[in-house]
Order: structure tokens, then C-alpha cells, then sequence
């Protein structure tokens, strides 16, 4: 199902993939999350010298909402320059499942290409306590 404003998601997740600090792996990402009153929460993927440390940007647009205060979430939108379109990794299915529940993902690449699911179809039987 197309979401009724992935066209914004995808446009903040756009811009904000050309924050990207990726260095390391040349991969930029951007994130952008619809908070449940409209505004968009964007985010890019940070890369440090441990590179243990380097957090995904879909973590860094909902942590970035959380400490706002927002608490629900209409969706999330990826962004990545891959020649497909690329899920969140596991630990982000984890934590947009906790704080944004079962949300349309939108993954887009930079030349056009998308693919769309519902978050319980990424992450099914997820871990919850
Ligand atoms: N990355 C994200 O930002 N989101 C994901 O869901 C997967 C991976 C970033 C982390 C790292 O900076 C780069 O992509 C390569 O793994």
C-alpha cells in the first residue's frame, strides 16, 4: 500500500542522507519517521573511528523524535544509494518496533526504485518485555 505522504518521508530521508558522516563504508543512509501530529523526523547514519560505535540512521531520526518528546510514529522511510532498495538492519527492525509499532517501511534508492512493507512483515515474532 502506498502511504498516503511517503513522498515526504523519502524526500527527508533523501536530504538527510547528504548529512551522512560514512566515511568508513562509503554507504550513506538517510531515515525519516512521520510522527503521528505530521512532522518529519529525519536522520543519517553516523561513523566513528571504532566503528562499533556507528549508529544507523533510522536510529538517529527516532532518537532524535524520542528526545523530542514525539511518541507515535505514521511511518519511516530509508534511503540508500544501492542499486536496491535496503531494509533496516535487525537492530533497527528492533527498535522501530518498539517505538514506532507495526509502521509502513518505504525503502527507496536514489535513482527511484522502491519496495514497501508493513514493519510485522520485516520483523515478525518480535522480542517484547
Ligand atoms: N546503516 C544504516 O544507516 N541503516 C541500516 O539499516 C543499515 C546500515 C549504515 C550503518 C553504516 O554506517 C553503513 O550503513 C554501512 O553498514
Amino acid at each position: 500500500m502506498v502511504a498516503p505522504r511517503e513522498e515526504d518521508w523519502i524526500e527527508a530521508a533523501r536530504r538527510a542522507r547528504e548529512n551522512a558522516v560514512c566515511g568508513r563504508s562509503g554507504f550513506a543512509v538517510g531515515a525519516a519517521l512521520e510522527a503521528e501530529d505530521g512532522r518529519i523526523w529525519s536522520g543519517c547514519n553516523v561513523e566513528n573511528s571504532t566503528y562499533g560505535l556507528t549508529v544507523c540512521a533510522e536510529r538517529v531520526a527516532i532518537w532524535k523524535a524520542l528526545s523530542e518528546g514525539v511518541r507515535k510514529f505514521k511511518g519511516v522511510a530509508v534511503v540508500t544509494g544501492a542499486e536496491e532498495p535496503t531494509p533496516p538492519c535487525g537492530a533497527c527492525r528492533q527498535i522501530l518496533w518498539e517505538f514506532a509499532g507495526d509502521v509502513p517501511v518505504v525503502m527507496a534508492t536514489v535513482k527511484g526504485k522502491r519496495k514497501r512493507f508493513q514493519l510485522s512483515q520485516l520483523f515478525p515474532e518480535p522480542f517484547e518485555f
